[in-house]
């Protein structure tokens, strides 16, 4: 049961045959095979009591679970950018379970592990256009490693906090109210209030009017003034999780500034990072140079596997404000687990964006992302096109945004909402098609300035997808749409 020198021969073919399953389930026709009922969960719940030789949980995994996973990397699967379909990713992700190593220590858990971390960190401060000077310690460094976005964005909001008020961390917060963070209303991603909360300084969250979902800057100054002092953290998105839109990065960063210099300036660029590997996209995400902070989730846009953040801070001295430590273990110069707050014993999930930087090559790397986001525009002209469907945002990146909405029932919001959520299921049933669907203020004014509309989502990562798949698609939810507005009678 546990790999030696007399089962390792075993080993290698149980492990070879878990790796052809999972490629055989990635490849597979359909992005989701069965639909678990809930009904059985309970069934679930059973774990045996005398165990189950591994050969036959593989198969009983294989038969009875498997098929009721969801296959992000199928092309047909449209809602997230999350593909997971790199075999560098694949590579590096199966090494780093098998060699163990533990970043929270350099020396004696990771000894090269660690400045492989170092390497990849450098490599997206220089891709995003911080600098990077000689690292003598941790310190020096300018990064951090975490287990997502929501991860990276909630130590951004830490540093804000201790940068505000110093020493929150030893002495608690007793006003939360000179705690305020700002945020854009109606596309702020959840990580930010539920951090400000998790942090102690309560929700206390300003959510500012938006133009085009963007800061409707005239609006921001007001609140910036008005609570001076108070304002620890402005968050900026560079691709918001709904329409992927990039905020006005400088024009953000200097009334900020101008207004307060302490305030931390914090850049969500958990997708809009990758732009920057590319000399032709780069220019679209000027200014997040400027910024305190830059989140970043390579498991959402460089098709890894989960589960992969990198939160990147312009001063990597800022870091000393967050900074923790124990003798039992961390006291050494190169030692992450310093300043990784939340985060004990930590794998090595940077060892799989190592095998795609190295396998890819930045120019590899920005070819995928120019053509991931030319694959968005085609989409965008189909929509265009169609006489039956609406376009709701100005796809900056690889996130297109439309609605099923015919003219007959264009005016009645309440009745397109209703179609458009009954498509939705309908697709998702079928398992042909998998579209992501929320509720979006319409800030460009589509059907309706300021409605609340429950559009259709298109947004993938996978370098896999054609136009003939985007085309089928388009006609596919013409066909339902077709078919609802027939049964209903409109
Ligand atoms: C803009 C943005 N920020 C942060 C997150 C959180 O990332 P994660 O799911 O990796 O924690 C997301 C997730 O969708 C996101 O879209």
């Amino acid at each position: 049961m546990f790999i030696n020198n007399d089962n390792k021969d075993k080993c290698k073919k149980i492990l070879n045959e878990v790796v052809n399953n999972g490629i055989d389930f990635k490849v597979d026709q359909k992005f989701l095979k069965k639909i678990f009922k809930k009904e059985k969960k309970d069934d679930l719940l059973k774990i045996s009591k005398n165990g189950v030789e591994i050969e036959k949980l593989v198969t009983l995994f294989n038969n009875e679970i498997m098929p009721y996973c969801s296959n992000f990397s199928n092309e047909k699967f449209m809602s997230f950018p999350d593909a997971g379909n790199s075999i560098a990713g694949l590579v590096g992700s199966i090494y780093a379970d098998l060699l163990q190593q533990n970043l929270i220590n350099s020396t004696f858990c990771a000894p090269i592990a660690t400045y492989i971390e170092i390497a990849v960190i450098n490599c997206l401060r220089k891709v995003l256009g911080y600098t990077t000077s000689k690292i003598n310690n941790i310190w020096d460094v300018g990064g951090i490693i975490t287990y997502g976005g929501t991860g990276s964005n909630t130590t951004a909001i830490m540093l804000a906090r201790e940068n505000h008020r110093n020493k929150t961390m030893e002495h608690g917060v007793t006003n939360p109210d000179e705690f305020i963070t700002i945020i854009p209303k109606g596309i702020g991603h959840y990580s930010i209030k539920s951090a400000c909360m998790w942090l102690g300084v309560g929700k206390n969250v300003i959510e500012v009017e938006t133009k085009a979902f963007k800061y409707d800057l005239d609006a921001l100054k007001k609140i910036l003034i008005k609570n001076k002092g108070k304002v620890m953290c402005v968050v900026a998105y560079v691709g918001d999780s709904r329409t992927m839109t990039i905020e006005n990065l400088e024009d953000v960063y200097n009334l900020v500034k101008s207004i307060d210099e302490n305030i931390w300036l914090h850049a969500d660029a958990c997708h809009g990072f990758s732009l920057a590997f590319s000399s032709k996209l780069k220019q679209r995400i000027k200014g997040i140079e400027k910024f305190d902070s830059i989140s970043t989730d390579p498991h959402k846009v460089l098709d890894l596997p989960y589960c992969l953040s990198a939160l990147l801070v312009k001063n990597p001295q800022k870091f000393k404000l967050i900074t923790s430590t124990s003798d039992l273990i961390m006291q050494e110069d190169y030692a992450f687990g310093q300043i990784t707050p939340f985060i004990g014993s930590k794998s090595w999930v940077s060892l799989k964006l190592w095998f795609v930087l190295q396998n890819l090559g930045l120019n590899g790397i920005a070819k995928m992302i120019e053509e991931r986001m030319h694959m968005a525009q085609n989409l965008k002209q189909m929509i265009l096109t169609s006489d039956n469907l609406v376009l709701l945002n100005n796809v900056e990146m690889n996130s297109v945004v439309f609605m099923y909405a015919p003219a007959k029932i264009k005016t009645n919001i309440d009745l397109l909402n209703k179609v458009n959520k009954e498509i939705h299921d309908r697709i998702y049933k079928d398992g042909e098609f998998h579209l992501h669907q929320f509720s979006l203020d319409d800030d460009l004014g589509v059907i309706k300035k300021d409605e609340i509309l429950y559009p259709l989502r298109y947004m993938s990562g996978n370098p896999n997808i054609t136009n003939k798949t985007l085309k089928e698609m388009v006609t596919y939810v013409e066909k339902v749409g077709k078919e609802v507005l027939n049964e209903w009678s409109l």
